[in-house]
């Protein structure tokens, strides 16, 4: 792709992955903890932060899309596939790739609660502050950035691009 520049590179995501490994294991220490990957962007960044982790954690995934313009999310989530773990009474941390508009998180948290989990956390390798339309917290938060449209490390451009390893803007 041309003008394709870095933005974070796989040293830095791999690094601050690292770090927010170390803090979720000093957070959860002697809890049950089950990663809940949002497909198919946060599939790197949770196997990633799952590997640097010392407790053990289940697995489990869902798959959302947003109706609208493909490249900027937009206001309404749909759930194309549920989790396939019983959560009740778990400590969860939903896996994100980015969180921009803040719509996506917003309808997971509230379609995770109904299912009575002990608490629902999200860890998202990216944050786009600017974009954001309703409040959600994102407790870990591995960089925020300006709002570019970024492709790599599981964010895609038309599903293209994922396995880039790092960060890339097109300028
Ligand atoms: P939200 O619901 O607006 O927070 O959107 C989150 C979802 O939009 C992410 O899971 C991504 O799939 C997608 N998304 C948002 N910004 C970008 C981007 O810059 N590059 C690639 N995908 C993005
Ligand atoms: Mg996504």
């Amino acid at each position: 792709m041309e003008n394709l520049k870095e933005l974070i590179s796989k040293v830095q995501i791999e690094e601050r992955t690292k770090s927010l490994a170390k803090q979720i294991d000093e957070d959860y220490k002697g809890q049950d903890v089950v990663f809940i990957t949002v497909l198919n962007g946060a599939m790197f960044f949770s196997v990633n932060l799952a590997l640097n982790l010392e407790k053990s954690v289940k697995f489990t995934s869902v798959e959302v899309s947003s109706y609208g313009i493909a490249k900027s999310s937009s206001g309404v989530a749909k759930l194309k596939k549920d989790i396939s773990l019983d959560i009740t009474g778990k400590h969860v941390i939903i896996v994100e790739d980015i969180v921009d508009t803040g719509n996506t998180i917003k309808f997971l948290m509230e379609h995770l609660s109904s299912k009575n989990p002990a608490s629902i956390k999200v860890a998202s390798l990216l944050n786009k502050k600017e974009r954001r339309e309703v409040e959600v917290e994102v407790d870990y938060i591995g960089f925020e950035i300006p709002n570019y449209f970024v492709i790599g490390y599981g964010l895609d451009y038309e599903d293209d691009y994922r396995n880039l390893p790092y960060i890339g803007y097109i300028e």
